[in-house]
C-alpha cells in the first residue's frame, strides 16, 4: 500500500474574522505564540506523514508560501494547491486527486485544533488503518454548527448529517478525516448540498453506506477547538498559553516533532533556534538543544 498523504485545507475568506482577515489568511492568524496552521501541521506530523499538500486561496498563497517554505526545515515536503472558490471541503479530494495519486489521506481543516494525551497514539493507529475510513466525534455543547452523527442503539453509526436543526446527538465529526485511496473517486458522485457545497459530510455517507467508516468517539480528556470566530480564536490562544506556561512545553511545534521523530538533526534544529532567539518559542528551541546535547 502507497504512503499516507497530508491535506491541509486553509481556503476560505474567513467572513467570520473581519476584520482581522481583510490582509491575512484565518489559517495564519495567531493562535497564542505560532500561527495557527502549525496546529493541525503538527497533527499530521504526529500521524507520520511527511508529504502534504495545502489547499489555500489563489490572493493567499504567497502569504502561506512564506510562513511555511517548501517544509524542509521540518522533514515534510509542503506543496501548495489553489481553491479558486470555497466549493466545499470535499472538493479538496478533487483539487488533489494527481497530488494523492490513489494514495491513501489524512486531511484536517487549517482551523482546527487537537489536543490530548495519547493523541499520537491515536494517530498512528488510525493511519495504519487499511481501506474505508476513520474519522473522530467529539461531544459539543452546540452540534448544529457542525456534522453530526447519529448511533443506533448499539453505539454504532448509523448517519452524520451536515448542520442539523435537530441534532441527533451531541457529537460533532471534527475535521480531522483518514480516508483511504478511494476518496478522490468517490467525490466525483458527490453532488452539491443546499448551501452549494460539496459536503465533507456526503463524502462520510458514502463510506458510511459501505459499511467502511469507522467513527471514533475522543473523549472527554481531548480538546478539540474550533477558532473560526473572534471569541474562539482568543479562547484557543487562551488555551495553548495556559498548558505551556504551566507546563512549559510547547504544542503544535513542528520543530520538536521533526526532531523528536529524527527527520532533522539536532545542529538543524540548533540553526532555526538562533534564528528566533528572541522570542519564547525560540528561546524553548534552543533549551530542547540544551537538553539533547546540540
Ligand atoms: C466543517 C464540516 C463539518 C465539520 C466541521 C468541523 O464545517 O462541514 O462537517 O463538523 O467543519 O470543524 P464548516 O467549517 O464548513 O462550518
Amino acid at each position: 500500500m502507497s504512503t499516507r498523504k497530508g491535506i491541509i485545507l486553509a481556503g476560505g475568506s474567513g467572513t467570520r474574522l473581519y476584520p482581522i482577515t481583510h490582509g491575512v489568511s484565518k489559517q495564519l492568524m495567531p493562535v497564542f505564540d505560532k500561527p495557527m496552521i502549525y496546529y493541525p501541521l503538527s497533527v499530521l506530523m504526529l500521524a507520520g506523514i511527511r508529504e502534504i499538500a495545502i489547499i489555500t486561496t489563489p490572493g493567499d498563497a504567497d502569504q502561506f508560501r512564506k510562513a511555511l517554505g517548501d517544509g524542509r526545515q521540518w522533514g515534510v515536503e509542503l506543496s501548495f494547491f489553489m481553491q479558486e472558490s470555497p466549493d466545499g471541503l470535499a472538493q479538496a479530494y478533487l483539487i488533489c486527486e494527481d497530488f494523492l495519486a490513489g494514495a491513501p489521506s489524512c486531511m484536517i481543516l487549517g482551523d482546527n485544533i487537537f489536543f490530548g494525551h495519547g493523541l499520537p497514539e491515536i494517530l498512528q493507529a488510525a493511519s495504519a488503518g487499511h481501506g474505508g475510513g476513520t474519522v473522530f466525534a467529539y461531544r459539543v455543547t452546540e452540534p448544529e454548527r457542525y456534522g453530526v452523527v447519529a448511533f443506533d442503539a448499539a453505539g454504532t453509526a448509523t448517519a452524520i448529517i451536515e448542520k442539523p436543526q435537530a441534532p441527533p446527538s451531541s457529537y460533532a465529526v471534527t475535521g480531522l478525516y483518514f480516508l483511504d485511496g478511494t476518496a478522490s473517486r468517490k467525490a466525483k458522485d458527490i453532488r452539491p448540498s443546499g448551501r452549494g457545497e460539496l459536503e465533507i459530510t456526503s463524502l462520510l455517507e458514502l463510506y458510511l453506506q459501505e459499511g467502511s467508516l469507522s467513527v471514533e468517539k475522543l473523549g472527554r480528556g481531548f480538546a478539540w477547538l474550533d477558532t473560526g470566530t473572534h471569541e474562539s480564536l482568543l479562547d484557543a490562544g487562551n488555551f495553548v498559553r495556559t498548558l505551556q506556561q504551566r507546563q512549559g512545553v510547547q504544542t503544535g511545534c513542528p520543530e520538536e516533532i521533526a526532531f523528536r521523530k529524527g527527520w532533522i538533526t539536532g545542529e538543524a534544529l540548533s540553526s532555526i533556534a538562533a534564528g528566533l532567539s528572541k522570542s519564547d518559542y525560540g528561546r524553548y528551541l534552543k533549551q530542547l538543544c540544551v537538553e539533547e546535547g546540540f
